[in-house]
């Protein structure tokens, strides 16, 4: 562990993934699952009818072989015996099928509700807005839809169902010892007080065991997504060994919770074995002189011992059970949370839809902070005609990405407004602004899919020659004709396999495609070569022409041509104008210009 301490980065914070409240679970959870049983009610009810008959099935086969030996076997008749094993084989038959139908649903029914929680976790993600993604770690995400997911469905498919039969088998059984004879029955009613103590010691110790384990799980998930995305970062800085070490920490702790778990199970279960074990001699002593004391038939006796045996054998296995809804339920706290967690902002009731657009774009005294106590931007004001390309220049963290997320509505201002021809951005449909809107990131991001899938994701319901016209607009025909299958060429995970320039010529033609009004550029930094530079210059040129862009620009083509340049600086804007303007002035542009000169030999 030296190395470790030191090393920057070198430690995962422990609480980081931690439920904040640490309430007592409850049993309105397993309602609230069994809510999503809802639109399978016919499936439900099939299912809890089997439910039902399998419990009473059990205790009938018992009952059944008591019988024998109380019938047949007692009165020595062997033709009878025969036929009373015979009906007992058939109803054995029947009872597998039940058991066989009672599985089958209760599989199907777990799969169906499981499903739906996952397109209600995945669907609530998709609609959160930028600030959740920026706050929540993405293996606390996958997470939920992997282990905690997993969790629930345990919980439907096997917890709940099997818990019935069991505690079916077990009334069943005490209302016939009951009927039986009452006093043998109130020595093992006995029992019950010591069962509850043990059963909540052992509760609380196991409830926040199981949220220990899943908890650490996330962080293992989580800190395995950070690894596999950044592995170049980590092979590049040679911190394999150093990140293999704090994996090794993270896992050693899940494995640690994990044993805890089961200390606590490998205690609980034998005591309650013992016990039953325990309170079996003790009936067996006072049955036992009741039948010497000829106060009760040796036949019985044996009877009895066989229902007692029925009334607690289901103890152990719904103690496991028990355990196992605790996992679920423990999964179910952390769905619900995330499925009970409100978007920062959402659009308002009263919103209205926005057709057609002529891109006139003011933001007035805008003042904007992700965080409460930090003012990322000050005082913004500005207005551009609709047609017109904006530059924002400024120095690294000056707040130009940050601009291009309040007119894109990722994130509402904090103070002042952003209006979009003259209509608040507040009373515009998010969805029905963004098809107005053509956005190519700072960072590039393409998904999984050929080419040509990656192109049409810019306007739903175009077709493979409007995708190809888009390229021949932007004069990018033949750079992705030139990919190794031209337009079906497969694109990896994030755009693996294609060059920085490519993953640019294929972003503009996917804006080209949504041939937007309003277009937003955040030019990334690193260079392409001169050749491919000129290209994506003049695609460039080409996608601005006629819209209202607003581009955080790096290439001086683009700031030389900008009807206006908004220079930033420390979220605020220092100087505004064109280029000629602004060289004039000789203020903060002017050196920021004449760095640029320097750093490109210009
Ligand atoms: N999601 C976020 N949460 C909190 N702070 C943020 C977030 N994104 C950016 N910031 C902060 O806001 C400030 C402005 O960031 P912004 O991304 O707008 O800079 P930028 O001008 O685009 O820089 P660059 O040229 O490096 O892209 C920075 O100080 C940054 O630390
Ligand atoms: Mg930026």
């Amino acid at each position: 562990m030296s190395t470790l301490k030191q090393s920057p980065i070198a430690y995962i914070r422990k609480d980081q993934d931690r439920g904040q409240d640490k309430k007592p679970l409850d049993y309105g959870m397993f309602v609230r699952i069994f809510s999503y049983t809802k639109p399978y009610a016919s499936k439900r009810n099939i299912l809890l009818g089997f439910v039902i008959l399998r419990s009473i099935q059990l205790p009938i086969l018992l009952w059944g072989i008591g019988a024998i030996i109380n019938g047949p076997i007692y009165r020595h008749d062997v033709r009878g015996m025969f036929w009373a094993v015979g009906a007992f084989l058939a109803f054995t038959l029947f009872t597998q099928i039940t058991f066989h139908y009672r599985q089958k649903l209760a599989l199907e029914l777990g799969e169906l509700v499981i499903h739906d929680v996952r397109r209600d976790i995945f669907k609530h993600m998709m609609n959160m807005p930028m600030g959740f993604f920026s706050r929540t770690r993405l293996g606390r995400l996958i997470s939920l839809i992997t282990s905690d997911s997993e969790a629930v469905r345990n919980g439907i498919q096997s917890v709940v169902f099997v818990t019935m039969v069991q505690a079916g088998n077990m009334i069943i059984a005490a209302m016939l010892m009951f009927w039986y004879d009452w006093k043998m029955f109130l020595v093992v009613l006995a029992m019950a007080p010591i069962i509850w103590g043990l059963n909540r010691y052992f509760r609380q110790r196991l409830i926040n065991a199981y949220r220990e384990v899943q908890e650490s799980f996330s962080r293992v998930t989580a800190t395995v997504v950070e690894s596999i995305k950044g592995m170049k970062i980590i092979q590049s800085y040679a911190r394999q060994d150093l990140n293999s070490e704090i994996f090794r920490d993270l896992v050693y702790d899940h494995s640690t919770y994990n044993l805890r778990v089961t200390q606590a199970e490998a205690t609980f279960l034998p005591l309650l074995e013992v016990n039953s074990q325990f309170f079996l001699s003790a009936l067996l002593v006072y049955g036992g002189s009741r039948v010497l004391g000829h106060d009760m038939t040796l036949a019985s006796f044996i009877y009895f011992f066989f229902l007692s045996g029925m009334f607690f054998s289901p103890i152990q296995v719904l103690a496991g059970q028990y355990q196992q809804a605790l996992t679920a339920m423990a999964g179910a706290e952390r769905l619900f949370k995330f499925l009970d967690s409100k978007p920062d902002w959402q659009d308002h009731g009263n919103v209205v839809k926005l057709d057609k657009v002529d891109g006139k774009i003011e933001l007035k005294d805008v003042t904007f902070a992700y965080k409460p106590e930090r003012n990322v931007l000050v005082d913004i004001n500005f207005t551009a005609e609709p047609g017109q390309t904006v530059a924002l220049v400024g120095a690294t963290g000056s707040g130009k990405t940050t601009i291009t997320n309040l007119i894109t509505k990722f994130y509402l201002p904090s103070q002042g407004r952003v209006l979009i021809d003259g209509k608040d951005i507040l009373e515009i449909e998010t969805k029905s602004l963004r098809r107005h809107l053509g956005i190519v990131l700072q960072v590039n991001f393409l998904f999984t899919g050929t080419v040509m899938e990656n192109i049409l994701v810019g306007r739903p319901g175009a077709t493979e020659e409007e995708a190809v016209e888009a390229a021949r607009k932007i004069d990018c025909f033949d750079l992705i004709e030139a990919l190794p299958d031209g337009f079906q060429t497969v694109v990896g995970e994030s755009g693996a396999g294609l060059s920085l320039g490519q993953r640019q010529i294929i972003c503009f033609s996917r804006a080209m495609l949504a041939n937007p009004r309003i277009f937003v550029l955040d030019e990334a930094t690193s260079s392409v070569d001169a050749i491919t530079e000129e290209r994506l210059q003049n695609a460039l040129a080409k996608l601005l022409a006629g819209r209202t862009s607003f581009v955080v620009a790096h290439r001086l083509s683009t700031i030389r041509n900008a009807d206006m340049v908004l220079v930033l600086e420390g979220g605020r804007i220092v100087e505004r104008g064109n280029h000629r303007q602004l060289l004039k002035i000789n203020g903060v542009y002017a050196r920021l210009y004449r760095e640029f000169m320097v750093a490109h030999e210009l």
